[in-house]
């Protein structure tokens, strides 16, 4: 019989229902957690696929599952992508497939990395052209990491001076400078398979238990512009997992948190029906990949960047 697992950390509600529900549909494959005793080189899984929760914060993981996905397994997400991708990237790439997204620059972390000194920066100016940073991207701004999650490190910055004192506290962290988008209304979108998607209205100026109790209605025409826009940038990046966030200003969908391959699922914050959605879906899509499996091929999603790169094609 082929197998799902699950590989996850600290979570309680997602992957036991997940598992749960994958076993109750009665559709030849069974789900179960991984399970991990030893990991030797080019040894297949016995999963036909991964659902990957976790490897963002434990790098063992994150080289098991490259294994796994080199011996056949479809691991959700790609570890090669997610290994490669962050934040500034997915701007980047949003300016090019015509999907709104804030002015943005990236910033060299304020503290030298580890194992560096002065003169391993001979390529960069000092002072940065902070004039020109500051005029581009205006305040209030936010600032955050290139690569990170959960709001960590995400400040909200008044001026020049507000700006320096908070950079100061970022250490070796590299952060990105953005514009802030003020906006009128904010939606959390699931996209799972690259073709299923939930829209959900999101309020991040609520406290974090009341965030998913926003009251926006969307009309049908701005559902249908969003939908296509969470498409979009997930068939591009080839996430299988994936929310995107899209705050509206004048009605604009600006996209402004969309690298969230292990996206928060937990019942107590998205609430029941956005659970009952993402549990539901997860396991109709995970059945698909394990039934669509091919042994020992590759079974990973890649997304359209990396496909036009690889045949030498412009991106659109
Ligand atoms: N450019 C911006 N304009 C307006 N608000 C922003 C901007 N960037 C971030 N925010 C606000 O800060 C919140 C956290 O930022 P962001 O989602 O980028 O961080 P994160 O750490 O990736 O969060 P998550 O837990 O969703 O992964 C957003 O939900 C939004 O409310
Ligand atoms: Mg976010």
């Amino acid at each position: 019989m082929k197998k799902i697992g699950i590989l996850f950390g600290q979570e309680r509600t997602f992957p036991q229902a997940f598992i749960e529900r994958v076993n109750s549909k009665n559709a030849g494959i069974e789900a179960e957690a991984v399970h991990i005793n030893k990991v030797a080189q080019g040894e297949p899984t016995e999963y036909s696929v991964i659902i990957d929760r976790i490897s963002q914060d434990v790098p063992f993981y994150r080289a098991y599952l490259k294994n796994a996905a080199l011996t056949g397994t479809a691991v959700i997400n790609n570890p090669f992508w997610w290994s490669a991708d962050e934040k500034f990237f997915n701007n980047c790439l949003a300016t090019k497939i015509n999907v709104p997204v804030p002015k943005t620059v990236i910033l060299p972390s304020r503290e030298l990395p580890t194992d560096t000194a002065d003169q391993s920066f001979s390529n960069l100016a000092y002072p940065l052209d902070w004039d020109g940073i500051f005029q581009y991207i205006g305040f209030p701004a936010y600032m955050k990491p290139f690569a990170g999650g959960g709001w960590k490190n995400v400040y909200k910055l008044n001026d020049m001076a507000d700006f320096f004192s908070k950079h100061a506290e970022t250490g070796q962290l590299v952060m990105l400078l953005q514009e802030e988008i003020v906006f009128e209304e904010y939606y959390r979108c699931y996209c799972i398979g690259g073709k299923y998607v939930r829209i959900m209205p999101y309020e991040p100026r609520n406290p974090h238990h009341l965030r998913y109790s926003a009251s926006f209605k969307p009309s049908p025409e701005k559902l249908k512009e969003m939908e296509e826009i969470v498409l979009r940038i997930n068939k591009y990046l080839g996430y299988d997992f994936n929310t995107v966030e899209l705050a509206l200003r004048d009605g604009v969908p600006y996209a402004i948190d969309f690298c969230n391959p292990a996206p928060d699922a937990d019942l107590k914050s998205v609430g029941e029906e956005n659970f009952a959605w993402v549990v539901e879906t997860a396991a109709t899509y995970a059945i698909e990949k394990a039934k669509s499996n091919k042994e020992g091929a590759d079974n990973l999603t890649w997304g359209e960047y990396v496909r036009t790169s690889a045949n030498k094609e412009a991106l659109i």
